[in-house]
């Protein structure tokens, strides 16, 4: 198993074979801890200590989707769904800003209300109030018209996680309507348009194997995103998965590091998801090779409500009240936030 890891390490262009013979590397202590170091040393010539920090507005949980494993999906009749108004929208950036955020993530579900022009309208305001600030935007699949629209109002980046890249696989998590080839079209709509593009998975789906993950490691190759968004599966009460195992903390961290070799400039966020499961594990996912937290800046009133999973961590550290607590925790771990817009690094 090392061998392989070996072999990683010194030219990463993998089969999808050799992709999983490396996945189920995972298991072999010794085999994970040199990817681990690789990870953090490519980490370190890139971007030394910096930890890039993201406000994350999660402005809506209506959406018109019904995925097997998400919270907010349309057939959770549980769900208290909100929409923020244009003006809430607006004062979270200003206490974005003044915290210290240069990079907004409007985060939501597919919600039709939301329409182009209301976007493009929303976009605007945030774009001409902070010029400097970077908007990335994460609100599932649109059409390529859609797209442009929102990038010619102000939009920079966009976050859409592939889920999984075995088509199969795809299939048991998501509804008939939903396909792996449109959300593929999507992203590669999005990097046409020059947005910086951010795709990802969960890692320890139902029904996810070590094959599952090669594919996802090959796509990622291929499509060379800026961003990589990966954290554990997490059940969620109301969703036919309320009963499966949750993904696993030390198999996310592993797949960090992998991906950090796989794509050494790749922006890669310890997730929301990783803290939910473990309460360091935003720290140990940068110490395995992220450079990345999000912070959520969302009204307190509408926190919980935006619950894709259980138990989301959405009020203690992590919120970006609590840029301090945050800081001394990154600190802790060896690194620094770092107040910049973080814009992906060119290839
Ligand atoms: N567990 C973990 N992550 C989830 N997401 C949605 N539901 C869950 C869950 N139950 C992730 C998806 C989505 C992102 C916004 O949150 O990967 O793309
Ligand atoms: Fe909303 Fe999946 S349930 S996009």
């Amino acid at each position: 198993m090392r061998a392989i890891a070996e072999r990683f390490i010194k030219n990463t262009d993998f089969t999808e074979d050799e992709f999983r013979m490396l996945v189920e590397c995972a298991e072999d202590p010794e085999a994970a801890e040199l990817l681990t170091q690789e990870a953090v040393r490519i980490r370190k010539k890139h971007y030394g200590d910096k930890v890039y920090i993201r406000g994350l507005i999660e402005f809506t949980n209506y959406c018109r989707n019904d995925c097997g494993y998400c919270g907010i999906r349309r057939g959770n009749l549980h769900a208290r769904r909100y929409r923020l108004t244009k003006e809430e929208i607006l004062e979270c950036c200003a206490r974005g800003y003044e915290l210290g955020f240069r990079t907004f993530v409007l985060q939501g579900g597919e919600d039709r209300w939301f329409t182009d022009e209301r976007m493009a309208d929303i976009i605007r305001s945030i774009r001409a109030s902070y010029p400097g600030c970077a908007i990335t935007l994460s609100i599932g699949e649109r059409s390529y018209e859609s797209y442009r629209l929102l990038k010619e109002a102000g939009a920079d980046r966009y976050l859409l996680r592939h889920e999984t890249a075995d088509e199969e696989h795809y299939g048991k998590l998501h509804p008939s309507e939903m396909s792996l080839a449109v959300r593929k079209m999507c992203l590669y709509d999005l990097k046409l348009l020059g947005y910086q593009v951010g795709a990802g998975f969960m890692v320890g789906s139902p029904g996810q194997t070590a094959d599952c993950l090669a594919k996802d490691l090959l796509f990622l190759k291929e499509l060379r995103p800026h961003m990589v968004g990966i954290g554990p599966f997490v059940p969620h009460h109301d969703t036919r998965f309320a009963q499966e195992k949750a993904g696993s903390v030390e198999l996310t961290l592993f797949l960090l590091s992998v991906i950090r070799i796989l794509l050494p400039k790749v922006l890669l966020p310890a997730t929301t998801a990783l803290g939910t499961m473990d309460p360091q594990g935003r720290e140990k996912g940068l110490q395995a090779g992220a450079n990345v937290v999000m912070p959520n800046l969302s009204p307190r009133k509408n926190r919980k409500q935006y619950e894709l999973y259980d138990n989301k961590i959405c009020t203690g550290e992590e919120a970006a009240e609590c840029l301090e607590c945050l800081a001394r925790r990154v600190e802790q771990a060896g690194y620094h936030l770092c107040s910049g817009r973080g814009d992906a690094l060119q290839e």
